[in-house]
């Protein structure tokens, strides 16, 4: 599976649920997930995000990541259309540590 991490957090492009082929992402307040179970492996999201912040989660140290990606998909929205960036997110994208920024 694919998994969005860190990056996204207080940007939420949402480029990403443009291209998505089964509409596998959720969103939260200020960062979007994708349903791991729903997820087909096509990859066509990741060079979407403005952020770089999709990678799929056979790199290495992303456990914590396909986790909440598994939680908050279960609980979250779907989201099938772009919407607008959040306000700020181009002064967001480069932030480390935004994992205390994030809305449950
Ligand atoms: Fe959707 Fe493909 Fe990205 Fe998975 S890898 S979230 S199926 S676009
Ligand atoms: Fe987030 Fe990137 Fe999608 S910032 S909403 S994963 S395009």
């Amino acid at each position: 599976t694919y998994v969005v991490t860190e990056a996204c957090i207080k940007c939420k492009y949402t480029d990403c649920v443009e291209v998505c082929p089964v509409d596998c992402f959720y969103e939260g307040e200020n960062m979007l997930v994708i349903n791991p179970d729903e997820c087909i492996d096509c990859g066509v999201c990741e060079p979407e995000c403005p952020a770089e912040a999709i990678l799929p989660d056979t790199e290495d140290g992303l456990e914590q990541w396909l986790e909440i990606n598994e939680k908050f998909s279960a609980v979250w929205p779907n989201i099938t259309e772009k919407v607008d960036a959040l306000p700020g997110a181009d002064d967001a994208v480069g932030e480390a540590n935004k994992l205390a920024d994030l809305s449950e």
